[in-house]
């Protein structure tokens, strides 16, 4: 009915499967980002932080570590450096003369194994001047505990924005599907559903609130207006269609009658020929009477001889004008009779032995025993019309072979009455069997054939509630018309 090709052969992925995921991807990466940022500062202050601690703590120290250097006051300087090693970050201090002598260190493990830094501090006797340098005070520091706090820290972040966008993700979503894709569904299923060849095509209608109106309403809009249009097509076609079906009944019609009035055509040309020669009979006859009444002594035997022929003469032509009468007639509105069967072929034979022996062709009836008086119940024309196209065409076919014959076999079989037309061909080729009964199908050269003889032959055999089959068990070309007795 409708063509969804894209999702034949693409996979189907909803819209809000594929926004959660694009909004969980940058949601992931924005998150990710400002995290990133967020250390990065954080990082940079703690750092700040820890040298600006440093630098206050060696620049308090300096003078008193100075004096007590410069005393040699070894407990002094001891007390002071383990004071600042006390001090967070701090891993270990020393105190070395203006020759970098260690003059006294204390660490708290061994430096190597942390992350750690060093800050070098000169003594001046004299600060202000920064001259007569004594000695250095070095301390060394650790970031350890700033990456330990920022990384507690960062986790809390990272976990609060995580929280935080999954919460706005599934905001979103609901909202998207609330908003939108509720509604795209409803369109979906309304135009898999929709019947489009039909002439009353359904509405698409979205229930959705009049206040205000968005880009769906237009969606909506323009699918009813599409709809419109289709379905006045669909009239449109719909009343062309009935007439051209009209125009080709009439055309089929019209064949027909034409088919019928060619075979009439063919017959009229026999007829006449078969007049002419009564005429010339009845013209002998007259002229015999007309001198032999003119003798002195009248022949009265020969009179009435001739007069007999005359009449005799005359019943003949009316019995052959009358099957002319009869089989140019369309038989489809006759009413069934009781017809004798031997009736039925003499008629078929006066219509047509004459023709037929013209071509060269020989014809024989077989009756198998039938009564004389053995009556059918039929539309005597429409059978005499058939049997005549049957024998028309056998002629055709036979018409080129040496000594072509035809014979009329009829029998009673099973309460079915059976016409047999067997000619001597060799039966009609199979390719061709399943379509000689369409109609307008003919092998005969243009203007030779209709093509509408079987055809019209076979609807005749309905009519009786029989039909009309070629017999490929005879080995010459049969075919039979075949009907019940009491149709
Ligand atoms: N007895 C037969 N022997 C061989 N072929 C036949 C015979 N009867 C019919 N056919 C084949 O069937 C075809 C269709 O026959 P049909 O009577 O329907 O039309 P037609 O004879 O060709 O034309 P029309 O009946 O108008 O003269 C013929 O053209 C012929 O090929
Ligand atoms: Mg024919």
């Amino acid at each position: 009915m409708n063509d969804f090709n894209t999702s034949e052969v693409k996979k189907f992925l909803s819209l809000r499967k594929k926004l959660m995921v694009a909004i969980l991807f940058a949601s992931s990466f924005i998150t990710s980002l400002t995290t990133a940022f967020h250390y990065y500062f954080e990082y940079k202050k703690d750092i700040t932080y820890l040298n600006k601690s440093l630098n206050q703590i060696g620049n308090s120290n300096s003078s008193s570590l100075t004096r007590s250097l410069w005393n040699l006051d070894d407990l002094q300087i001891q007390v002071q450096l383990d004071s600042i090693l006390k001090v967070r970050d701090i891993v270990g201090v020393a105190v070395t003369d203006e020759d970098q002598n260690v003059f006294y260190e204390n660490k708290k493990t061994e430096i190597e194994e942390i992350v750690s830094f060093s800050r070098t501090f000169p003594l001046f006797l004299n600060p202000d001047k920064k001259v007569n340098k004594i000695g250095e005070l070095v301390i060394w520091s650790t970031k350890a505990h700033i990456n330990e706090n920022l990384i507690s820290r960062l986790t809390v972040f990272f976990l609060s924005q995580f929280v935080k966008t999954l919460i706005v993700s599934f905001t979103m979503l609901y909202l998207f599907r609330f908003l939108v894709t509720r509604h795209l569904d409803r369109i979906v299923r309304f135009l898999r559903g929709v019947d489009l060849n039909s002439l009353n095509i359904e509405r698409l209608s979205l229930d959705r609130p009049a206040k205000t109106v968005d880009e769906l309403d237009y969606v909506n809009d323009s699918i009813n207006l599409i709809l419109r249009r289709v379905e006045r097509a669909n009239l449109e076609t719909n009343e062309k269609i009935k007439r051209q079906e009209k125009e080709i009944q009439m055309q089929k019609a019209a064949s027909i009658n034409s088919a019928r009035l060619a075979s009439l055509g063919e017959m009229a040309a026999n007829i006449a020929h078969e007049i002419n020669n009564p005429l010339t009979v009845l013209a002998f006859s007259g002229k015999k009477i007309k001198s032999l009444s003119e003798q002195e002594e009248v022949n009265k035997d020969r009179l009435v001889h001739f007069a007999n022929m005359i009449n005799r003469t005359i019943d003949r032509m009316c019995k052959t004008i009358n099957s002319l009468k009869t089989l140019a007639r369309d038989a489809e509105d006759d009413v069934y009779e009781m017809v004798n069967i031997y009736d039925i072929i003499e008629r078929v034979l006066d219509l047509c032995q004459i023709s037929i022996a013209q071509k060269g062709v020989e014809i024989t009836t077989e009756f198998n025993d039938l009564p004389k008086s053995f009556y059918i119940r039929c539309k005597e024309v429409q059978i005499t019309q058939v049997i005549i196209n049957l024998i028309n065409n056998s002629t055709d076919a036979i018409k080129n072979l040496s000594e072509p014959w035809i014979k009329i076999d009829v029998k009673e079989r099973n309460g079915n009455i059976c016409f047999s037309i067997i000619d001597c061909g060799s039966g009609i080729p199979e390719d061709i069997q399943s379509r000689v009964f369409e109609p307008f199908f003919t092998t005969k050269d243009i203007g030779e054939g209709t093509g509408l003889g079987l055809s019209i032959s076979a609807k005749s055999a309905k009519n009786h509630n029989g039909s009309l089959l070629i017999d490929n068990e005879c080995k010459n070309t049969t075919i039979r018309l075949e009907f019940p007795l009491g149709c």
